[in-house]
Order: structure tokens, then C-alpha cells, then sequence
């Protein structure tokens, strides 16, 4: 007779054993439409060097992704080590039509968007949605990076790495003069 772990195997097992393997920075998310504010725990990566251009995969029932659906825009705020417990808060749904006020999150905005950022983080991203596509259990939308704001000072990013939440260790290179941009 079959067990209940395989007539039930666990959908996110890859996801868990393999994903879970690649170490990526902590972001949050911010997103704004008509009265509403929202913002996810997530992660992100660039896809574009000129023009600047970023990627996020968010879930298709979350507020914030229908906040980005709706206004064509969205912020990232990479998070400093310090801030791992916003991290932790904005990873949960909170009542009110604004949850960055809910959750007393600071924020950073600029002239032309309703959409917040979080203060204190290590940089500030707004971005225009240029590509939104289904992937899986995610919807990746692909924005360009029309402003931002960069923390010099602040350059231990918070990372997620093996289901744990972690701060980075010590450069082993000086800066690159020349070559590839990143
Ligand atoms: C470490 C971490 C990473 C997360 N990454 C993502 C992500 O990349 N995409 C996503 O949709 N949700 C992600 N989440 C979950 C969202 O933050 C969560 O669903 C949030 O409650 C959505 O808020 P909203 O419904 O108010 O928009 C992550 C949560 C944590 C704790």
C-alpha cells in the first residue's frame, strides 16, 4: 500500500532541496495603485545592462503583484543585514489598504510615483513594468530601473541562502577597474 508521503509528495520538494541551494539577496517589494500600498519579501536579479533592467517573480493571488498588474510600476529596496525583520514582516499579508503603514515600515518615495520604498535599505529601485509573462506558480515581470537611490555606506546585503536568512561574508577580490559591469 502506498504511503501517505507518496499518494501526497511534497509539490515544493524541489524547490526546497534544489532551488533552496541558490544564495540570492533579500528585497522588498513595494507597489501602489489608486489608495492602495503593498509590498512582498522577495528576491530579484538584472537581466538588462543598458538600459538597467531587473526581474522579480511574484505570486499571481498576492496584493502587491495586482498592485504591479494594475499601475505598471514597482519598487525594489535591497535589504541591509540589519533589516532582516522587515524582511520577516512584509513576507505576511496585513490588513488596511496600506501595509507599509500597517507594519510601520519606513519609507522613501520620489515625485513622480505613488510607489514607496523602503528607507534604510541598501538602494532603491522604481521600475516601469516592460514585460509581464506566467511562469509556473509565479508571474515574472521584467521592469526597467527609471530611478534610483544607492546607500555607499551600507554593503552588507541580507541574503537568503539553504531556507535561512544570512549576511554576507568579506570580498576575496578588490573592485574591478574595467571589464564586465557588475
Ligand atoms: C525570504 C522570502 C522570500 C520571498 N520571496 C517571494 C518572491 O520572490 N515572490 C513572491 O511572490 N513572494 C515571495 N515571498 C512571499 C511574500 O513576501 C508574501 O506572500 C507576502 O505576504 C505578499 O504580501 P501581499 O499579499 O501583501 O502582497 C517571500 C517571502 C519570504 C519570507
Amino acid at each position: 500500500m502506498a504511503t501517505a508521503a507518496e499518494t501526497h509528495p511534497d509539490p515544493y520538494a524541489a524547490a526546497k532541496q534544489v532551488l533552496s541551494q541558490i544564495p540570492h539577496p533579500v528585497v522588498i517589494v513595494g507597489a501602489a495603485h489608486g489608495d492602495e500600498r503593498s509590498c512582498a519579501t522577495a528576491t530579484t536579479m538584472y537581466v538588462s545592462h543598458v538600459p538597467p533592467m531587473l526581474a522579480i517573480a511574484e505570486h499571481p493571488g498576492s496584493r502587491t503583484t495586482r498592485l504591479i498588474q494594475e499601475s505598471g510600476e514597482f519598487s525594489v529596496s535591497i535589504l541591509h543585514d540589519a533589516q532582516q525583520e522587515l524582511a520577516v514582516q512584509a513576507g505576511h499579508s496585513a490588513p488596511g489598504a496600506d501595509k507599509f503603514a500597517a507594519l510601520k515600515i519606513p519609507i522613501v518615495t520620489q515625485s513622480f510615483t505613488k510607489v514607496p520604498a523602503v528607507a534604510g535599505s541598501i538602494a532603491q529601485m522604481w521600475c516601469k513594468v516592460r514585460d509581464t509573462r506566467p511562469t509556473g506558480d509565479h508571474v515574472l515581470f521584467v521592469g526597467e530601473v527609471v530611478a534610483a537611490t544607492v546607500n555607499d555606506r551600507k554593503f552588507d546585503a541580507l541574503l537568503r541562502y539553504r531556507r535561512r536568512y544570512m549576511r554576507m561574508g568579506h570580498w576575496t577580490s578588490e573592485e574591478a577597474p574595467e571589464g564586465y559591469p557588475t
